[in-house]
């Protein structure tokens, strides 16, 4: 029963609300409860349809109620990932000097372009689309790949349909639910009816047979996927640009882990041929450059895509970004255009080898323990399969016995179940001492 019917029954307008236990599909913990006034304005229905809380806040309610129980427990978090090491110093005495500068009269500034920095679209442009015809003019700086993901949900509206990874980076599809793409939630598969799921495990080399999937307005697709790690292949992007150019599609493609690509697969979906009439692309400095917390990302809209009346799709993009977004932090701006210097690139690529060194003995480590590994090649993310088990029971029993905190696979779609997702982001001595505890205790 939705919340809004809960209430129809049993709560008069003004009333006193007491919660009941079960119905309310919020991060909120059970026994919490709500007390104040029920105004007349009635829940927003795409929001009643969320499956439950978004999936990172859930995973910190869990770590709390075992700190809760167990105060002494020493935790180590390798479940949300977060950036844990420090931003190299070349980029944050950018950041620094442009603060320094808004307490002058000459280095002041308010706001900036909507759409970012020219400077620093063009370092985009010229950092990591070199040689794929992607202009700074096409580049959209904003405040993460995050908050784009909403945005660009608020371009499509409610009418298109969509496919998605199973497993994929949840806020694809409570975006969907929330813009009202998704239809009901089936209880029995834990799908929305709306929404197509593309499998994605070994079977299929993590990648989706398209031969099985039906035609879609937007197909969103994560390279270096998170959660398996899993980057794409050029045979693979290939074979997706062709699907997309075939069905007169839409590819969201987000590369927010592309700094971790290894082994020469792609790093953008502009290096295939023909990605610019069919694709939009997100991306980040929060992984690539420890951004987390400071907040910048970017999108790229190509001029070339077009909607089926011919309509620039960038020209929709760029109003929405104007009407809900004044324009990223100048102060991160110059974080960013630090990033993309010699100096700045130098630093972070040694940061980003430290994350993979990290992946490197999570995965040896677990394989060490008999179980099944992916991902950690090209991504900071390990996939470990628990074969017929619950992927949750699994979270919560690493988490009883060794205080080490991962992400239940099923949060990141039907797919996930029998997995746990583990993040390389950790301090070494703390990724070390999770395979010491591992050992020990599983
Ligand atoms: C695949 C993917 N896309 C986007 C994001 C969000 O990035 P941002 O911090 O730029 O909002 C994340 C964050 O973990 C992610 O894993």
């Amino acid at each position: 029963m939705y919340y809004s019917q809960f209430l129809s029954r049993v709560c008069m307008p003004h009333a006193v609300l007491l919660q009941p236990k079960e119905s309310w599909n919020s991060s909120k913990s059970n026994d919490e409860i709500i007390v104040g006034h029920c105004t007349k304005v009635p829940r927003n229905s795409n929001l009643e349809k969320l499956r439950s809380g978004y999936l990172f806040p859930e995973i910190s309610r869990h770590e709390s109620e075992h700190l809760q129980k167990n105060p002494d427990a020493s935790l180590i978090r390798l479940g949300i990932g977060d950036t844990t090491q420090p931003i190299p110093d070349t980029i944050t005495l950018a950041m620094a000097e442009q603060v320094r500068g808004l307490s002058t009269i000459q280095g002041y500034r308010g706001y900036g372009a909507e759409q970012g920095n020219m400077a620093l679209r063009k370092a985009i442009a010229g950092k990591f689309y070199q040689d794929m015809g992607i202009k700074a003019n096409e580049i959209f700086v904003s405040d993460g790949a995050q908050c784009d993901i909403s945005r660009l949900q608020m371009l499509l509206g409610s009418n298109v349909t969509v496919a998605v990874q199973d497993p994929s980076f949840p806020a694809y599809i409570d975006s969907s639910v929330v813009v009202g793409q998704a239809g009901e939630l089936e209880e029995e598969t834990g799908k929305y009816g709306n929404i197509i799921y593309m499998n994605c495990g070994p079977e299929n080399d993590f990648f989706p047979d398209l031969s099985t999937i039906p035609r879609t307005d937007i197909i969103f697709l994560c390279s270096p996927n998170n959660p398996t790690g899993h980057a794409a292949s050029w045979q693979q992007l290939k074979q997706l640009v062709e699907f997309a150019e075939a069905n007169g599609s839409i590819i969201v493609h987000d590369s927010a882990y592309a700094a971790y690509i290894r082994d020469g697969s792609p790093r953008s979906i502009f290096a295939i041929p023909g990605a610019k009439e069919v694709a939009i692309e997100i991306s980040s400095f929060s992984k690539f450059a420890g951004f987390t917390g400071v907040r910048l990302g970017w999108t790229v809209v190509p001029e070339e895509l077009l909607y089926s009346n011919g309509f620039p799709v960038i020209k929709d993009f760029n109003r929405i970004v104007c009407t809900c977004f004044n324009g990223a932090s100048n102060i991160a701006q110059a974080g960013g255009l630090a990033c993309l210097s010699t100096d700045g690139y130098h630093d972070l690529c040694k940061v980003i080898d430290y994350y993979m060194e990290n992946a490197k003995i999570l995965v040896d480590g677990f394989t060490s323990l008999g179980w099944k590994v992916y991902g950690g090649k090209n991504a900071p993310y390990i996939w470990v399969h628990f074969p017929g088990m619950s992927s949750w029971n699994v979270f919560a029993e690493i988490l009883k016995k060794t205080n080490i905190v991962t992400v239940p696979g099923r949060g990141f779609g039907p797919a996930g179940e029998e997995y746990i997702r583990v993040s390389a982001f950790g301090q070494r001595q703390n990724i070390l001492e999770a395979i010491r505890r591992l050992n020990s205790f599983l």
